[in-house]
């Protein structure tokens, strides 16, 4: 191994973090290489960036490139070039990127044209939904990158299925749910939860921030009030992402007057929203759900691992393995939906753990490096 073998592993966003955690941690064995943590800042807020950073203890990023927010095209050619300027300075022998944001397949882009390996985890999930940016997001980045590594079969069998050659991809399992594992002892109770949501399994929890529900007043003030009508049975709590929070109060859907503690009651009920948490608390809050009602994509998983049941708010996954192997159940955007889903679980067991995708059992990041080293120094 040349002893000067540097890699890049770049984070954008929230999702991004916890999944490049367990890799740094698996590299820690092997003082020869050299990572640089690059941080694209394409989410820049504390609660979104600086404090997942601290719960995961993810040392300061080497390169913050400052992008920030901007329309998509804005915001990849932002990350292009700035990415493209330091990796020409320092040239990396590899370039790691994770999931399906935006600061991904900038990256991605960036490194197949100076012919710096590409590799990407979690590849192969597929929504078949073009309207998503994300589904464009992961099929660029898969068909440029030389490694792919997968966390369940079916991601292998969508590559295999689009031309990837098998021999590029190697199926390592779930590197989220390395971290979640790792920081689920160290949970710790939200401070801004109400007392009487403390008792495990006495409450819910929401995350709705996709444009296709929070962007559209039509969609966003039923699914509100089917919230709102949900938490007479089952009292909610709403981290909400800055810009879905933004969108309720330019509907006027919410005030901020009537904030108590940082929390806003939307109109009255046991809804309660509230603004980002860091990540140890939102572990601790997942865990103790009754269920999960949400639209993102790394939660669906986060609930099977912990065997939470899960309800996700949107027409399609590109994790249908937390449906066939899980906790998952896909409700579409139907808040009548929603609402009958909840009585159905409500009126069910807490499901097992036994359902568990294979291999998301906390070794994920080392079996990357156990594969990835080798493979770099057999292209040297
Ligand atoms: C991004 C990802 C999405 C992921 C989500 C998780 C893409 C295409 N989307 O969506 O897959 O589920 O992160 O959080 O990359 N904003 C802030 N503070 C921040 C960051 C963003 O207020 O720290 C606001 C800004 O108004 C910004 C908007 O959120 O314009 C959108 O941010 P952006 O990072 O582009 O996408 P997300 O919606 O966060």
């Amino acid at each position: 191994m040349p002893a000067s073998l540097a890699i890049a592993f770049v984070v954008g966003t929230r999702p991004n973090f916890p999944k490049v955690a367990p890799m740094l941690a698996a590299l820690r064995d092997h003082p020869s290489v050299r990572p640089i943590l690059v941080h694209t800042g394409q989410h820049y807020d504390a609660e979104l960036s600086a404090m997942f950073f601290e719960d995961l203890g993810i040392s300061q990023p080497d390169w913050m490139l400052g992008v920030g927010s901007g329309s998509h095209a804005g915001q990849t050619a932002k990350v292009m070039v700035e990415f493209e300027r330091r990796c020409l300075e320092d040239r990396p022998d590899a370039i790691v990127v994770v999931g399906d944001v935006n600061s991904t397949v900038a990256c991605a882009l960036v490194g197949s044209k100076l012919l710096i390996p590409v590799v990407h985890v979690e590849a192969g999930l597929r929504s078949r939904d073009r309207t998503m940016p994300e589904e464009i997001n992961r099929l660029v980045t898969d068909v440029l990158s030389d490694r792919l590594y997968t966390h369940c079969s079916e991601a292998v069998d969508n590559l295999e299925a689009e031309g990837i050659p098998r021999g590029r991809i190697c199926a390592v399992g779930n590197v989220m749910i390395d971290s979640l594992l790792r920081v689920r002892s160290k949970a710790t109770v939200p401070p801004s939860l109400p007392a009487e949501l403390l008792p495990a399994r006495g409450f819910g929890m929401v995350t709705l921030h996709r444009p296709a529900l929070v962007d559209q007043v039509q969609r966003m003030r039923p699914m509100l009030d089917a919230l709102a009508e949900i938490s007479t049975d089952l009292p909610l709590f709403y981290p909400v992402h800055p810009r879905a929070m933004a969108k309720m109060a330019e509907f006027g859907l919410i005030s901020t007057d009537n904030e108590d503690d940082g929390l806003v009651r939307y109109a009255g009920s046991q809804l309660r929203l509230c603004r980002p948490i860091r990540y140890q608390e939102f572990l601790w809050l997942l865990d103790n759900s009754r269920l999960v009602i949400t639209d993102s994509g790394g939660i669906q998983e986060e609930t099977t691992a912990l065997g939470v049941p899960c309800l996700t708010v949107r027409e399609n996954t590109e994790r249908a393995v937390t449906i066939d192997q899980g906790t998952n159940e896909l409700i579409g955007l139907d808040p009548d939906d929603l609402k009958a889903a909840v009585r159905r679980v409500l009126s069910s067991a807490m499901p097992t753990h036994e359902r568990i995708p294979p291999q998301w059992d906390g070794h994920a990041g080392a079996r990357i490096i156990a594969d990835l080293l080798p493979w770099l120094e057999s292209r040297a």
